[in-house]
C-alpha cells in the first residue's frame, strides 16, 4: 500500500475518507476521539500544501438531507483541533461542494456534508454507487482512505472512489492495521478477550475465529444474557436472542474441548425498567442478584461486583487484551460500574490492551479514564471485529496497488 509520502499533494486536491461519526446529543459532540484521531492526517497534508477535502458519513440516514445528521459541528470541531478554520460544504456532489473546493486554496480544509445524505454512498447497486463514486473523483486529484471505522463497508466512497483516483493510506488506518496484525500474528500469552455490547448476532464471527487463539473470553453486556439462558438461568426480561442460543452452546461445548476458557456473569446488576440516560434519574430498584436470581420482571444493566472482582482477576495476568463493548449501560452512572472495572483492570495490568469498538473506545473517554494508559483505543468497532474474524474489507481491499 502507498502512503501519503508517496504522494504528491502540493497544491492538488485530495480527498480524505475520514470516519467522523462521532455520538452527538443534539448539536453536541459528547466524544472527539474519532476527530482528534484523523486530524494528524489531515494536518500532516495541509502542512504540506494540499487542498484537504475531508468526507465522512454521521449515523444512519436514509439516502437523503435529514439535519439531525448533518456534520456541521463536527466541522466547527475539526477546525478547532486543526487550529485553521474548516469550510462548511452544505451538500455532498452538489452546489456547494463545487463551489467550496473550487475556493479552496493551498493548505486550506473543507469538510463535505454527510456522505450517506446520497443513497449512491451505501447502495448494493454497482453502477449507483459508481455513478456516486464519480460524481465525488470529480472534486479530487488524489484520495487518502483513513475512515479505519468504515473500512468494514462496501461504500461508494470506500470501496469505489479510490479506484478512481491515485490513492494512499492514511496514518490512522496504518496504524489501526499494524496494531490489529499483533493481535492477530504472534500473540503473546495470555490472551484474553473482553465482550460486551448488545448482540451475539453482532459478534459471531469474532467469536468463532477467537476460540482458535484466545486463552479466555469473558462475556458481558446485554449478549451476556443470551449465554446465562443457554446456561439454563432464566433472564427475566434482559435483552435476549433465543435463535442464538444454539449457536452460544455451540461456542461453549468448543470452548470446553479446546480448552478456552468462557467467563460469564455471577452476579448482575438489575432494575424493572431501562435507566433515563439524559436526565440520569436515580433507579429506585436498582438491586444486586445472583445471575441465576434474576426475578421475571427485572433486566440485568450491568455486571455485579463480584462479576467484577472476577473478571479483573482473570485479566490480571494477561500479557494480550482485546476488548470490545461496554459490559453494561455505562451511560447511566448505576450501571457503569462493571465497564469502569473492565477499564481498571487494563489500566492495572501491563498487558498490551486494545479497546475496539465506538462504545467501548467512547465509554473509556467518557468514564474519564486516561486514553495513553491502553495499548490502543481503536476508531472502529466493527471494522476491527471483522479485521479479528480474519474477512477481507472492502476498504483495505480498495487501497491495496
Ligand atoms: C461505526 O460507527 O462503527 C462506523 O462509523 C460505521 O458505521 P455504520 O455501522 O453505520 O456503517
Amino acid at each position: 500500500m502507498k502512503t501519503i509520502e508517496d504522494l504528491d499533494v502540493a497544491g492538488r486536491r485530495v480527498f480524505v475518507r475520514a470516519d467522523l461519526n462521532v455520538p452527538l446529543s443534539g448539536a453536541t459532540i459528547t466524544d472527539d476521539g474519532r476527530i482528534r484521531a484523523v486530524a494528524p492526517t489531515i494536518a500532516k497534508l495541509v502542512e504540506r500544501g494540499a487542498k484537504v477535502v475531508v468526507a465522512s458519513h454521521l449515523g444512519r440516514p436514509k439516502g437523503e438531507p435529514d439535519p439531525q445528521f448533518s456534520l456541521a459541528p463536527v466541522a466547527v470541531r475539526l477546525g478547532e483541533i486543526l487550529g485553521t478554520p474548516v469550510a462548511f460544504a452544505t451538500d455532498t456532489v452538489g452546489e456547494s461542494a463545487k463551489a467550496t473546493v473550487a475556493a479552496l486554496a493551498d493548505g486550506e480544509v473543507t469538510l463535505l456534508e454527510n456522505l450517506r445524505f446520497n443513497a449512491g454512498e451505501t447502495s448494493k447497486d454497482d453502477a449507483e454507487r459508481g455513478a456516486f463514486a464519480d460524481q465525488l473523483a470529480d472534486l479530487a486529484d488524489l484520495y487518502v482512505g483513513d475512515g479505519f471505522g468504515a473500512v468494514h463497508r462496501k461504500h461508494a466512497s470506500v470501496f469505489d472512489l479510490p479506484a478512481r483516483l491515485p490513492h494512499a493510506v492514511g496514518d490512522l488506518i496504518a496504524t489501526e492495521v499494524g496494531v490489529l496484525k499483533r493481535l492477530t500474528e504472534e500473540v503473546e500469552r495470555p490472551y484474553v478477550v473482553v465482550l460486551g455490547g448488545s448482540k451475539v448476532s453482532d459478534k459471531v464471527g469474532v467469536i468463532d475465529n477467537l476460540l482458535g487463539k484466545a486463552d479466555r473470553i469473558l462475556i458481558g453486556g446485554g449478549m451476556a444474557y443470551t449465554f446465562l439462558k443457554a446456561k439454563g438461568h432464566e433472564v427475566g426480561i434482559s435483552l435476549l436472542q433465543e435463535d442464538q442460543i444454539p449457536t452460544v452452546l455451540d461456542y461453549l461445548k468448543r470452548g470446553e474441548e479446546s480448552g478456552v476458557e468462557f467467563v460469564l456473569p455471577v452476579d448482575v446488576a438489575i432494575s424493572g425498567s431501562f435507566p433515563d440516560t439524559k436526565t440520569f434519574a436515580p433507579v429506585e430498584d436498582f438491586e444486586v442478584v445472583g445471575a441465576d436470581g434474576i426475578p421475571a420482571d427485572k433486566e440485568g444493566l450491568d455486571i455485579g461486583p463480584r462479576t467484577r472482582e472476577l473478571f479483573a482477576a482473570k485479566l490480571a495476568d494477561a500479557k494480550t487484551v482485546f476488548w470490545n463493548g461496554p459490559v453494561g449501560v455505562f451511560e447511566h452512572p448505576a450501571f457503569a460500574e462493571g465497564t469502569k472495572a473492565v477499564a481498571q483492570a487494563l489500566v492495572d495490568g501491563d498487558a498490551f490492551s486494545v479497546v475496539g469498538g465506538g462504545d467501548s473506545a467512547a465509554a473509556v473517554r467518557i468514564l474519564g479514564f486516561d486514553e495513553t494508559k491502553f495499548g490502543h483505543i481503536s476508531t472502529g468497532g466493527g471494522a476491527s471485529l471483522e479485521y479479528l474474524e480474519g474477512k477481507t474489507l472492502p476498504g483495505l481491499a480498495a487501497l491495496e496497488g
